[in-house]
């Protein structure tokens, strides 16, 4: 079996759900359930056996070590992360504790199991850190994309403790020899989306008739990649990826944010239009930008195309469509999600936008 951690959050929920669907191999999924971390996401399993839940932090060396020792996982993929760079920039501390402490915690928890293991059970095993392309830094306009050799450069609080994470899986790999892979991918889109994140905050707030919160000029440009493309990269990764390997995971598809914005505007006016015949995008509001915010990202991914032979299935069009009509089909899911906690979030994040709007 495999043991994934961070599984009730976006990509992680993801991810389980397609390996259940293609796979009869059980996984153990450790998760925290912060705010980010939602069991309805993995509603559809029911009561699948091939699926253990266990409530839990990544930092909690003394419940990994039961872990391990009780399901003797052939591969471990660590999703568990804080990720909202606007939260970061309101309270590092978490970041700091789970994605730099708990990675540490994991991965002394991971060589203990593994340093015990023998024979091909020990030559099979893999760790698996999911990282982002953001710990590359802020790249200008003409410059190439991000390689696996760019320079690491984080910017905000958030991609910082990313990489610092980074560095301990390699780390890990060149001292104790932990047989790991990360993969860097640029941002994600899709179902189960926290609706903190762009994507899914305009479509939920352009359907409850609320401002479109669009920081500084709209022009910060992100390379897009449908969640379900970067959970069929990990798997391939995990398969076939040469250990101590960094790749890179995108579908080359950079856009400003304003053009984003927009695009989810066109497929609600197509799919739910306003009730007055307005279209969308009158909601569209420019509100204060975020501090340090990174200009553009863009990752090259060839060598992962090249290596082993990942090619996303969506296109960027393609994507976005089913994004929005999955958030049409689940209102039931936007509204668990957006509980006290999350309102407070909101309020605390755009007071100035709302005034603004
Ligand atoms: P998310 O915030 O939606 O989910 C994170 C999950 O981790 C939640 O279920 C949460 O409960 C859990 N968690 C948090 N702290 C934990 C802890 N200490 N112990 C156990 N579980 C804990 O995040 P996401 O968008 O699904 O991102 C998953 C991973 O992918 C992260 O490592 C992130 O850095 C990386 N990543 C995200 C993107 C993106 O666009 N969202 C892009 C590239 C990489
Ligand atoms: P986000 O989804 O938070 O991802 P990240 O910061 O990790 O790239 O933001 C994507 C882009 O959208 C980023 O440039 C910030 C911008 N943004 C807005 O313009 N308005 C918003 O309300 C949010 C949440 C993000």
């Amino acid at each position: 079996m495999i043991l994934v951690t961070g599984g009730a959050g976006f990509i992680g929920a993801n991810f389980v759900l397609d390996w259940l669907a293609q796979s009869d191999e059980p996984v153990v999924n450790l998760d925290k359930l912060t705010y980010a971390g939602n069991r309805a996401n993995l509603a559809d399993l029911g009561a699948n056996p091939r699926h253990i839940f266990v409530q839990g932090d990544i930092g909690d060396t003394a419940l990994l070590a039961r872990l391990l020792a009780e399901h003797r996982p052939r591969a471990i993929i660590n999703f568990a992360a804080e990720s909202h760079v606007d939260r970061s920039i309101h309270g590092p501390g978490d970041f700091i504790q789970t994605n730099v402490v708990g990675t540490f915690h994991l991965l002394e928890s991971v060589r203990a199991y593994w340093g015990a293991l023998a024979g091909d059970e020990k030559a099979a095993f893999r760790f698996l850190h999911v990282s982002t392309d953001e710990v590359y830094g802020s790249l200008a306009p003409d410059a190439p994309a991000f390689t696996e050799e760019h320079r690491v450069e984080p910017n905000s609080p958030y991609s910082a403790s990313k990489a610092a994470s980074d560095h301990l899986v390699r780390a890990w790999h060149h001292t104790y020899g932990l047989p790991v892979l990360t993969t860097n991918c640029s941002n994600n889109y899709g179902p189960f989306h926290f609706p903190e994140k762009l994507i899914p905050l305009m479509i939920v707030n352009a359907l409850a008739g609320k401002p479109l919160p669009v920081y500084g000029d709209g022009l910060q440009v992100r390379d897009w990649l449908y969640v379900k493309d970067h959970c069929s990269a990990i798997r391939r990764v995990l398969d076939a990826g040469r250990l101590g390997e960094t790749y890179n995971v995108g579908g080359w598809n950079e856009k400003p944010n304003i053009e984003i914005v927009h695009t989810v505007c066109a497929l609600l006016d197509e799919l739910r239009p306003r009730a007055d015949g307005q279209g969308y995008a009158i909601q569209i509001t420019t509100v204060q930008d975020r501090p340090g915010h990174d200009r553009r990202y863009a990752i090259d991914a060839r060598k992962l195309e090249r290596e082993l032979g990942w090619k996303p299935a969506e296109t960027f069009e393609s994507g976005i469509r089913k994004t929005v009509e999955w958030y049409l089909a689940h209102p039931d899911w936007v509204s668990n999600v957006q509980s006290g906690a999350y309102r407070e979030w909101i309020a605390a994040q755009y007071v100035e936008p709302a005034k603004a709007a």
